[in-house]
């Protein structure tokens, strides 16, 4: 499986912020929006990698990941010129799948939760050797601003909807996505919504519609941020902080992760400490290259 995230978009619901700088870059506390869904994807053990970028980022970006050779991955990048919508990454991202299964994630969304990474691997998993599509709902008080999955009595699917004005229900469908070959073709039969845009919801409503969606709930054990308005990006700021501190441990350090994936050496480790030594990050890192 390879993953593809979505790092694009105009951010409008961050403005003044967003005007000159791409929320992806904005920090979640002390480290860049953009490496928690890039962590999620790296404790998966998915080693290629595709951004999908606006074309006035492109740079920033690859001075951020660069080819991704420095963490053992691959890192590529797409530029969308325009943000059409999130089905739009998955055509874009044709070439680049290649027929492969996907990890589709929403570069703007952060998780974190005791068997978080078990649960998503055992979606990978179901993906990788059955086919269809793998999506989360998760309980929210607000679900008009979401994609959002109902249920019948028996917990089966019965419909899934973009941002309603009447919501169904209160499960939001989070920001990572499991998908076998065909979501490519099936993007692209995609009609563009009432907003203008492709809707990722549309790609899902069609697995839906041939008995091949599978949606598991998250429960209250986690936590899950669409970081992009004002206040759930200062939440998701507030609440990896706190975890932090409480923790001593670090929630979306990449290169920790690359090195516990055995993906970096420890000299690569500290090679990628050193220029950050200043911080309470690079002193972490060389923390870790210490256990051994
Ligand atoms: O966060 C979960 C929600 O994300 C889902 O519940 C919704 O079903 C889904 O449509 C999406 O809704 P949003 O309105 O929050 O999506 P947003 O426009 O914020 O875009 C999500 C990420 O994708 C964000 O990091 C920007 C990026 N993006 C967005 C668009 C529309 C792109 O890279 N290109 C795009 O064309």
């Amino acid at each position: 499986m390879k993953a593809v995230i979505m790092a694009g978009g105009s951010g409008t619901r961050l403005y003044p912020v967003t005007i000159a700088v791409n929320k992806h870059f904005l920090p979640i506390y002390n480290k860049p929006m953009i490496y928690y869904p890039l962590s999620l994807v790296m404790l998966l053990k998915i080693r290629e990698v595709l951004f999908i970028v606006n074309p006035q980022d492109l740079e920033n970006f690859q001075k951020l990941f660069g080819d991704g050779s420095h963490l053992g991955m691959s890192i590529s990048y797409q530029i969308q010129e325009k943000p059409r919508g999130l089905a739009k990454g998955l055509i874009l991202a044709e070439e680049f799948l290649n027929g492969d299964t996907v990890c589709y994630m929403l570069g703007d969304n952060v998780f974190f939760g005791h068997n978080l990474i078990k649960i998503m691997a055992e979606a990978k998993t179901e993906i990788e050797n059955n086919g269809g599509a793998y999506v989360f709902g998760y309980y929210v008080k607000d679900p008009e601003r979401f994609g959002i999955v109902e249920f019948d009595e028996e917990g089966n699917v019965k419909s899934i909807e973009e941002k309603p004005k009447n919501p169904k229900s209160n499960f939001a469908v989070v920001g990572i996505y499991f998908y076998d070959s065909k979501a490519v073709e099936i993007a692209k039969g995609v009609e563009p919504s009432n907003r203008g845009e492709l809707e990722i919801t549309s790609v899902n409503e069609e697995y839906l519609k041939e008995g091949k969606l599978k949606v598991k709930l998250l429960g209250r054990g986690f936590a899950w941020f669409d970081a992009g308005t004002h206040d759930s990006f200062l939440e998701a700021g507030e609440f990896v902080a706190t975890i932090e501190k409480k923790t001593g441990l670090m929630i979306g350090c990449i290169e920790e992760i690359a090195y516990r994936n055995g993906w970096i050496s420890r000299e690569e480790l500290i090679k990628l400490a050193k220029p950050l030594a200043k911080t309470n990050y690079g002193k972490y890192l060389l923390e870790i290259a210490k256990e051994g």
